[in-house]
């Protein structure tokens, strides 16, 4: 995620922007830049937060500019990746949120008719394709391009031959224009452009935009205009920040399905050049928290779609452990990039020998700079303190990984991936239905919210979910939580399961279906209510259990980015009954920097 923005009107462009930007740094701090217009542009950026950009920038005139704030997906943050860019000419300019899958072939091409490029981003090549097709009207010259680029996107120009004039559009990336008098802008979300105006448009996929001081045009993928009534945004700043949620966090879960997108973009068809990979042939996976837990799913991943052998380590115990097992790839997972236990363990892997890629968030983060290469997660910034949305698209790593590391061994057929992928594709859809399904969750948590003690059930794939699914209670409503497999209750657990402990059960229809069912038995019989996430179409269920919440159905070993959204939902509802601080934690920190 990125976020962009961009004024035209009667006053000074560069506060309104600056303004703007940092209401979109949530989207992303890496580095960020401006462009103004007044007779011709003139560009800054810097690499950092947006004040790091303030302290570089004189007072500029101009009555037009694009601002941009950037959250590296390709090329590390810098200077000179930071958007916006200027093309060869000097007069047009472009900022872009988003993804372009299929900008090698463009660059090749661009470069042979002797383009100058200025950074290693994947955006630079719609700029200079924009300026071959430019021939006065720069709307017309962004439509003739759209329709060569592939990936996801939200695009802002200019150009110094039509001063007035902004253009907008967007694909899969979010875009609101924002409707003034005497003066209109545009963002990546409303929060930006509230100290301006609080009549909005949203802007629809395929669709294109032209701003004036006066007027905003929109255009449909045809070319036909749309016409749209504006909408006032009644939200003060504030809420707005949170996108209308009541805590940052629901806003996170609520954002999976775009991360999960956003994650997969580009990597399926075109799989990133993970050289570690070549010659792994055992995966170790190390983490703490809620990262752990995404390396302990890593594990069935990898055996069950690579078929290589995978364990899961806690970071802060890794480095104590006696090793006689030679030199495994070591997978390192950290939505920050900063966990001292996850930075440790990552030098220790070094130590012995080992080859260690990064699973994290964040671009320039301490653990991408002590491991030897990185596979990033798109899931922008995360303010929440309970990990959400970072967890589904570590999850969504891991399956890519799996997919690369299966086709490089041969132990994955073409036409094996290719059905793993189609079913991949289709998980941010499948999320979407458990989001939606949120006001059921939210009386279940209301029913249960007053309980001391909890216990999570689950098997194979979904026994590290159920470990998850006690975290976060824990963590957010303060409600004592277990996580078990639940074959294990069994052997010791079971003495303390009693009518005034709910356990949630994780039942998908797989192969531990009739096992499951039979360790629901066991804590029904103790008298606990039984609350099952299970999925839609699954008529037995409630004769087993007291209560259901409903997860779209998905092979097995995808079903904890379902499952997993279903309990964030349970905790978020459950502290929120509790009144609960729910983004900020009593004892907790956003990234734990000690050891
Ligand atoms: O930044 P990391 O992923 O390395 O953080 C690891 C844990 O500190 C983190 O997952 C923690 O457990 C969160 N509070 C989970 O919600």
């Amino acid at each position: 995620m990125c976020g962009i923005v961009g004024y035209t009107g009667e006053q000074a462009a560069l506060p309104i922007l600056l303004e703007a930007l940092k209401r979109l740094e949530y989207r992303g701090y890496d580095s960020a830049g401006v462009v103004v217009l007044d007779g011709e542009l003139t560009l800054h950026k810097a690499k950092g937060e947006i004040r790091e950009l303030e302290n570089v920038l004189p007072d500029l005139p101009g009555t037009l500019g694009i601002g941009h704030t950037r959250w590296a997906t390709h090329g590390a943050p810098s200077q000179h990746n930071a958007h916006p860019f200027v093309d060869c000419t000097g007069k047009l300019a472009l900022a872009h949120n988003g993804i372009i899958e299929n900008y090698g072939v463009h660059k090749e091409a661009l470069l042979a008719k002797g383009h100058k490029f200025t950074s290693e981003t994947d955006t630079e090549v719609v700029l200079h394709l924009v300026e071959d097709a430019y021939e006065g009207n720069l709307e017309e010259a962004l439509r003739a391009v759209l329709s060569r680029i592939e990936g996801a996107y939200a695009f802002a120009l200019t150009h110094a031959d039509e001063p007035r004039k902004l253009v907008v559009a967007r694909r899969d990336s979010p875009l609101v224009l924002g409707l003034g008098t005497g003066e209109n802008l545009f963002a990546s979300d409303v929060p930006a452009l509230l100290r301006t105006t609080s009549k909005v448009l949203y802007l629809m996929d395929g669709e294109l935009a032209v701003l004036t001081p006066e007027e905003v045009r929109i255009q449909a993928p045809d070319g036909s205009a749309v016409d749209r009534k504006p909408e006032v945004v009644t939200w003060d700043v504030e809420d707005a920040e949170r996108g209308g949620f009541p805590h940052f966090m629901l806003k996170e879960i609520f954002e999976q399905p775009e991360v999960i997108h956003a994650t997969l973009l580009g990597r399926l068809s075109d799989f990133e050049n993970l050289e570690i990979l070549r010659g792994a042939d055992r995966v170790q996976l190390v983490a703490c928290g809620t990262s752990y837990h995404a390396a302990l799913v890593g594990k069935y991943i990898l055996e069950e779609i690579a078929g290589i052998p995978a364990s899961a380590e806690l970071a802060s115990e890794y480095r104590y452990a006696a090793r006689s097992d030679g030199k495994p790839l070591v997978v390192c997972i950290s939505q920050s990039g900063e966990t001292a236990d996850t930075i440790g363990a990552a030098r220790e892997a070094k130590r012995r020998g080992s080859r260690t890629l990064a699973v994290t968030n964040y671009v320039d983060s301490s653990l991408t700079r002590e491991v030897d290469e990185s596979l990033y997660t798109r899931a922008g910034l995360e303010i929440g303190v309970a990990a959400t949305k970072t967890f589904t698209a570590q999850l969504v790593a891991l399956y890519i990984l799996a997919l690369r590391l299966g086709i490089l061994r041969g132990t994955l057929t073409p036409d094996e991936a290719r059905k793993w992928t189609e079913e991949i594709r289709a998980l941010p859809r499948a999320v979407q239905a458990v989001v939606d399904n949120a006001p059921a969750i939210e009386a279940l948590a209301r029913e249960f919210s007053q309980v001391r003690d909890m216990f999570f059930i689950g098997r194979n794939v979904n026994f590290p979910m159920a470990m998850e699914g006690a975290h976060k209670m824990k963590e957010i409503s303060y409600v004592h939580a277990e996580g078990y497999a639940a074959g294990e209750l069994k052997h010791g657990a079971l003495a303390l399961i009693t009518k005034e402990t709910p356990v949630v059960a994780l039942l998908p229809q797989d192969h531990t279906y009739q096992k499951m069912i039979g360790n629901v038995g066991e804590v029904s019989a103790r008298g606990a209510p039984v609350v099952a996430i299970g999925y839609e179409g699954d008529e037995e269920l409630e004769k087993y259990v007291d209560a259901t919440i409903r997860v779209p159905w998905v092979r097995s070993i995808y079903s904890p980015v379902v499952n997993v959204v279903a309990l964030q939902l349970l905790a978020y509802y459950t502290a929120r009954e509790r009144g609960c601080s729910i983004d900020k934690p009593r004892n907790l920190a956003k990234t734990v920097t000690v050891e």
